[in-house]
């Protein structure tokens, strides 16, 4: 069943160029059309004027990714909550605000509770964003995108967030087109940013060796800090998530801005700042974020695009993902922090597939 891999989490990083092509199969026969989201979309989404997303854990970070493509993208309001949160609080629900879930296994059962809680409100446009099939919360819910990304066996969550990040830009492109804000020809680009992304994330998958180098030294560390900005901050907090998830150490993220309000006091020689510093209209702010870890010996680990220019250091390590590759660059940019996590483990001898203290799926409160 694993094939040539150690555990499921290795294999499922594996799967990840499958798993999105098999998501995005349907996206590009049909273009972004409502009718990927079920029967009702096309008079549903047409009504939308404002987007609620709820969801636990790795689900909520795809959500805090879509915030930004959905706002850029489809230029409506968006706002993301953690479902535990959500639930118990006496929110104001807008009219023709879509409340989307975000769940692998459908089963969780604060996300649930919050898509209740949301009906309660009085929302009645419900979209669930799901791995499995029939599953209790796209039962629930109106509209439904399931993602083939298939049987996630590994508790930490790798496959379902990368097609969850493919099946929430394409709603927000669809959410764009239905409200007369996708040209023909950003459509065209779109389509074609989402037919390479599997290769993209290919060529991110054959940097595994040089992930591995670095992982030595995270293994003998109690701490490390991720930085990103914009959309590439939610992709820090997953990495920190993997990191603490499956090995244990202590992982903290922050938007490289908030640096200097506080968490700059943490940085010295021990503590390993892993930066995500893809090509964008960020990176020279997040260049001078890095300088300020520098200035107090805090050891780089970045993640950089092929086309940006800067090199390698003293206590400054650069990995180059592949060449940018524009609004799906946080899908690309997901994949070293999973596999730094996974080598982190491995080095460590901690159980990858099966973290101390967690489950798989969270059906309790
Ligand atoms: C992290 C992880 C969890 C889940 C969370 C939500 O690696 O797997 O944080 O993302 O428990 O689970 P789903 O998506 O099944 O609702």
């Amino acid at each position: 069943e694993l094939g040539p891999y150690s555990h499921f989490m290795q294999k499922e990083i594996h799967e990840q160029p499958k798993a999105l092509a098999d998501t995005i199969e349907q996206v590009l026969e049909q273009g972004f059309s409502p009718a990927l989201f079920g029967a009702e979309a096309a008079s549903l989404l047409g009504k939308v004027e404002g987007v609620q997303i709820l969801a636990c854990g790795t689900s909520y970070y795809a959500a805090s990714v879509a915030r930004y493509w959905i706002e850029q993208i489809a230029r409506l309001p968006c706002q993301v909550e953690i479902a535990s949160e959500y639930r118990y609080r006496d929110a104001v629900a807008l009219p023709n605000q879509l409340v989307v879930t975000i769940s692998q296994s459908g089963e969780t059962l604060d996300t649930m509770e919050a898509l209740k809680h949301a009906q309660q409100l009085g929302h009645d446009l419900t979209l669930s964003i799901c791995n499995v099939r029939e599953s209790a919360i796209p039962r629930a819910s109106r509209l439904v995108f399931y993602t083939r990304a298939g049987a996630e066996i590994g508790v930490a969550s790798t496959k379902a967030f990368t097609t969850q990040l493919a099946a929430l830009f394409t709603l927000a492109a669809t959410l764009a087109k239905l409200r007369g804000h996708l040209s023909a020809e950003v459509e065209a680009n779109y389509l074609d940013d989402l037919r390479k992304l599997p290769g993209s994330v290919q060529h991110a998958l054959n940097l595994e060796p040089q992930v591995k180098a670095w992982a030595e030294l995270f293994s003998t560390r109690q701490h490390a800090l991720f930085l990103g900005r914009g959309v590439h901050y939610p992709i820090a907090l997953e990495g920190a998530l993997k990191l603490k998830e499956i090995t244990y150490i202590h992982a903290e993220a922050y938007p490289a801005g908030e640096l200097k309000h506080g968490p700059l006091a943490l940085v010295d020689e021990q503590m390993p700042v892993v930066v995500i510093a893809p090509n964008d209209s960020l990176l020279e702010k997040v260049h001078s974020n890095m300088q300020e870890v520098r200035a107090r010996g805090g050891e780089l680990f970045v993640f950089a695009d092929l086309d940006s220019h800067f090199g390698e250091s003293d206590g400054l390590h650069v990995i180059r993902t592949p060449r940018h590759v524009g609004v799906l660059s946080p899908v690309v940019h997901t994949i070293p922090v999973q596999l730094l996590a996974y080598h982190t483990a491995l080095a460590r001898g901690t159980d990858v597939d099966k973290p101390r203290n967690l489950a798989k799926a969270v059906t309790v409160e």
